[in-house]
């Protein structure tokens, strides 16, 4: 099958809704590459799709200026053939480190300095390739804090967090996706990095809600953070929330700053951490 590629340029506060926007569309993974003309965000759609998806659009940039956000972005398709596609976006993926955590496309060799972690990750059409800052404020957050404790990874993507967790010394960890071909391609990962943790296709809000955990982690978007936020106040665990620019956080910490114990900025994202009041 051939595939209808879209790529839209934006200003970087818009990176996560567009991405957002085209995962919802059935985009799947989504590529990111910062330029001088801004954010390009890359994905693909079956080419029956892809005239509804920018359809949509277009509605979704009146809603945004509705919103008080930017100008619409720049759109440019064209046509892939499918094994031009499968093989495109692993070219720009190449290994890289956050902190002590050493990461490598699973199908490159890796060489990791003595001391880092390693963790080899395919994401597929999966988010979390680890290249996001929102990606890489949880990893470190939760890299320092999971030694021991149980874990419960919100929004799980490709698994980049649980594996993480798993090999810094998290005691048990439960992943949770609502997603299937995200839930599939975690498992395919924690396979290739030896890690066992359980996984869950289902609604973050409920489990977490439900279940008992030290520790739970989040890379959603900012709506997710306050549900998630809203349940930690009847929990006795930390939770690490992320997935939303700079600019929410005022309004963030106005809802729930009494149980910020740290706030942690990259190139415009935030994360906190929450403890238990
Ligand atoms: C931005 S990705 C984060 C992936 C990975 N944890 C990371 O940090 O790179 C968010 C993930 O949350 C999942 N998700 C969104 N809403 C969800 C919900 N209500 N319940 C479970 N998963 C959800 C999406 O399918 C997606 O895989």
């Amino acid at each position: 099958m051939d595939w209808t590629e879209v790529q839209v340029t934006v200003a970087e506060e818009l990176e996560e809704a567009v991405a957002n926007f085209f995962h919802e569309g059935g985009g799947g993974g989504v590529v990111l590459d910062r330029g001088p003309a801004g954010s390009v965000l890359t994905a693909y759609f079956p080419p029956k799709e892809a005239p509804l998806i920018l359809a949509r659009l277009e509605d979704y940039w009146r809603e945004l200026a509705g919103l008080g956000y930017p100008a619409r972005g720049q759109v440019a398709t064209r046509q892939v053939a499918q094994e031009d596609w499968a093989e495109e976006w692993k070219k720009y993926y190449r290994p890289f480190s956050v902190g002590s955590t050493y990461i490598c496309p699973s199908w490159l060799e890796p060489a990791p300095a003595p001391g880092q972690t390693l963790v080899r990750l395919d994401p597929g059409l999966a988010f979390g390739t680890g290249t996001h800052p929102t990606t890489q404020l949880c990893l470190r957050e939760l890299a320092e804090r999971c030694r021991d404790k149980t874990v419960l990874d919100l929004g799980s993507g490709s698994g980049i967090l649980s594996i993480v967790a798993i090999k810094s010394g998290a005691r048990q960890v439960t992943a949770v996706d609502n997603d299937e071909l995200a839930v599939r391609v975690a498992a395919e990962n924690a396979r290739v990095n030896g890690c066992s943790f359980r996984q869950v296709q289902g609604d973050a809000f409920a489990l977490y809600a439900q279940g008992d955990y030290d520790l739970a982690v989040a890379n959603i978007s900012y709506q997710a953070g306050v549900r998630l936020g809203e349940i930690q106040r009847q929990k006795k665990t930390t939770l690490i929330v992320s997935g939303f620019p700079l600019e929410r956080l005022e309004e963030y910490t106005r809802q729930f700053g009494d149980r910020v114990v740290k706030t942690a900025c990259q190139e415009g994202w935030v994360c906190l951490v929450l403890e238990a009041g």
